[in-house]
């Protein structure tokens, strides 16, 4: 049971600040911002699922001059929200694409290869994936992924809080990357669009995030792959 004071706690929290991704650093190695598409600082989340700022984010469309470079199985990726103060679960997807600079990111195939959400159960509101310590969220890339250009989307979500909050709110963002020395293999048996992976109605989107019921949080997106799994799988604090 939350209390309306609680309730109100929890949406000044929610709702303090916005997030961009700005940077990604491979096994620990320096910070690289020259990848990443241009994300507003502060926000604003998407509201709209089903619009196209679902893909990357705003101003998404627009290509950097960088693209990092990471190995199948062998990179441990680390994306940089900043700042990082919401509540609610992390994301990953990547896409191949013909070219890291492509524009627009319309009709792309995403697969999720990476996901958090509660990562201390009966925590509560505050059990959730976000805040990541210093705005880091970890994964690896899989073993399998063909070589060759992707965007990577990252997605940080704020769930509705209570009642206080009508939709879920995404931060999003992509950023330019190279698979390599992966050998060559068939795409990913698991891909998406966006939009058209998430509906307004989705569990995953309409679950109480101050007041959470009972794990497993329903991720919204459909399958991790290639481990199929439902629940999460960021290879880091796995529960
Ligand atoms: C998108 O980029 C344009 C041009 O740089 C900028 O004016 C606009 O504020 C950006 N949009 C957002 C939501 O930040
Ligand atoms: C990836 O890097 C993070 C940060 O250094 C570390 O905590 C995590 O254990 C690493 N994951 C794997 C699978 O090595
Ligand atoms: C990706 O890596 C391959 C192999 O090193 C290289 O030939 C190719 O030019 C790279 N592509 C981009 C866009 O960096």
């Amino acid at each position: 049971m939350i209390t309306p004071f609680f309730a109100l706690v929890y949406a000044a929290v929610v709702s303090a600040a916005g997030s961009a991704l700005t940077a990604i650093s491979v096994n620990g190695g320096p910070w690289d911002t020259t990848s990443t598409r241009p994300s507003p600082a502060g926000g604003p989340p998407v509201l709209n699922v089903l619009a196209p700022e679902i893909i990357c984010g705003y101003n998404g469309t627009i290509p950097v001059k960088g693209v990092t470079t990471v190995v199948g199985g062998k990179s441990n990726v680390t994306v940089l929200w900043s700042p990082d103060s919401h509540i609610g679960p992390n994301l990953i997807y990547v896409a191949p694409v013909p070219s890291p600079y492509i524009t627009p990111v319309t009709g792309l195939k995403w697969t999720k290869i990476s996901q958090q959400g509660i990562s201390i159960p009966g925590g509560g509101g505050t059990g959730w994936s976000s805040p990541l310590p210093g705005g880091q969220y970890h994964f690896i890339i899989p073993p399998t992924l063909p070589p060759g250009p992707y965007l990577l989307r990252a997605e940080s979500l704020v769930l509705p809080n209570g009642g206080n909050f009508k939709t879920a709110e995404s931060f999003v963002g992509c950023i330019q990357i190279n698979v390599t020395l992966t050998p060559p293999g068939p795409p990913p048996s698991i891909a998406v669009p966006f939009p058209g992976a998430y509906s307004p109605g989705d569990p995953g989107l309409t679950w109480n995030l101050a007041a959470p019921p009972p794990p497993p949080y329903p991720f919204p997106g459909g399958p991790v792959w290639p481990s199929g799994a439902t629940t999460n799988d960021n290879d880091v604090g796995d529960i």
